[in-house]
């Protein structure tokens, strides 16, 4: 027990030295809460201000697909090297270890598959995000899908109101359709608006020209989708390119646990995202890596 007698005065006030007030590294994100900073903080490297986060979720629309079969194998290996985890609450309790120490972008929001309409969708219990410590809420977002548009601009409104109780920052996922192009001005407008509805990072897909118009007009950091399976080098030059266009990271899929060689894909983006490695030395160490 402290012995209020001999309680002594303290002396180091440090006058003269102001108290440090930093801001905060991540665009857009200098007046939010403390817990959404630190959330924030998991998965953005406060270091290059950049992100890898491994995305798994795809099973929730489209099954076991390939590379995703058995995730317990080519999945959980690669963890280890990922800044974040994004995937369903059903992969996370099935395969993913609890001690692994990665932030986890929950997939929030389902309920179609590639079989019906994609985007009819609703979102989970936020108790259930507090359970599994979410990092992150991803929710899909079609902007221009006549039928769904409304019903998902509400799931990311709710989902940052409910994330918002809790310091759990949302990601709106800008969504993927037949018939919605993906161009600048699309992809500008479909990010721009998740962030007027509060989305804290968006999360969409790069496209070759004018893509900085897109960073540009989105007050919040975007990451990138990979999309569908390209060849390594192709995709580590497209991670290049919407770094330097202003994108602070990527959400990476396909690109690599679809590759030849996984771990040397992740390891090899890892060093385009963090430290700028130009895409003809990322594939060069792609290549050693994989040769082993
Ligand atoms: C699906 C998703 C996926 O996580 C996303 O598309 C990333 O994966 P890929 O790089 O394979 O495109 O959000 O809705």
């Amino acid at each position: 027990m402290p012995d209020i007698d001999n309680v002594q005065s303290g002396k180091a006030y440090g006058i003269g030295t102001p108290q440090c007030s930093d801001g905060f590294y991540l665009k857009g994100s200098a007046h939010l809460d403390w817990g959404m900073k630190s959330r924030l903080a998991q998965v953005f490297s406060p270091k290059s201000g950049n992100t890898v986060m491994l995305a798994f979720d795809h099973g929730y629309i489209m099954g076991p697909t390939s590379g995703l079969e058995r995730m317990d194998l080519t999945i959980v290996p690669l963890i280890e090297y990922a800044d974040c985890i994004m995937c369903t609450r059903g992969a996370l309790r099935s395969i993913v270890p609890p001690t692994c120490g990665k932030p986890l972008s929950l997939r929030y929001s389902a309920g179609s598959s590639i079989l019906t309409y994609l985007n009819d969708e609703c979102i989970m219990d936020i108790d259930e995000a507090v359970r599994v410590n979410a990092a992150l809420l991803a929710v899909m977002v079609a902007v221009g899908d006549q039928k769904h548009e409304a019903l998902t601009i509400r799931n990311l409104t709710q989902t940052v109101d409910l994330g918002t109780k809790y310091s759990i920052p949302t990601m709106g996922v800008t969504a993927v359709g037949k018939e919605l192009v993906r161009d600048a001005r699309y992809l500008s407008l479909a990010s721009r608006i998740c962030a007027e509805n509060g989305a804290h990072v968006i999360k969409t897909y790069y496209c070759e020209q004018d893509f900085e118009q897109v960073t540009n007009s989105v007050p919040v950091p975007i990451v990138i989708a990979g999309g569908k399976k390209l060849p390594e080098k192709e995709a580590l030059e497209m991670a290049y390119s919407a770094i330097n266009d202003g994108a602070a990271g990527v959400d990476m899929g396909r690109n690599i646990f679809q590759s030849d060689c996984p771990s040397a894909m992740i390891k090899s983006v890892r060093e385009v995202v963090h430290n700028g490695m130009k895409p003809e030395q990322a594939f060069k160490m792609y290549e050693e890596l994989k040769q082993g």
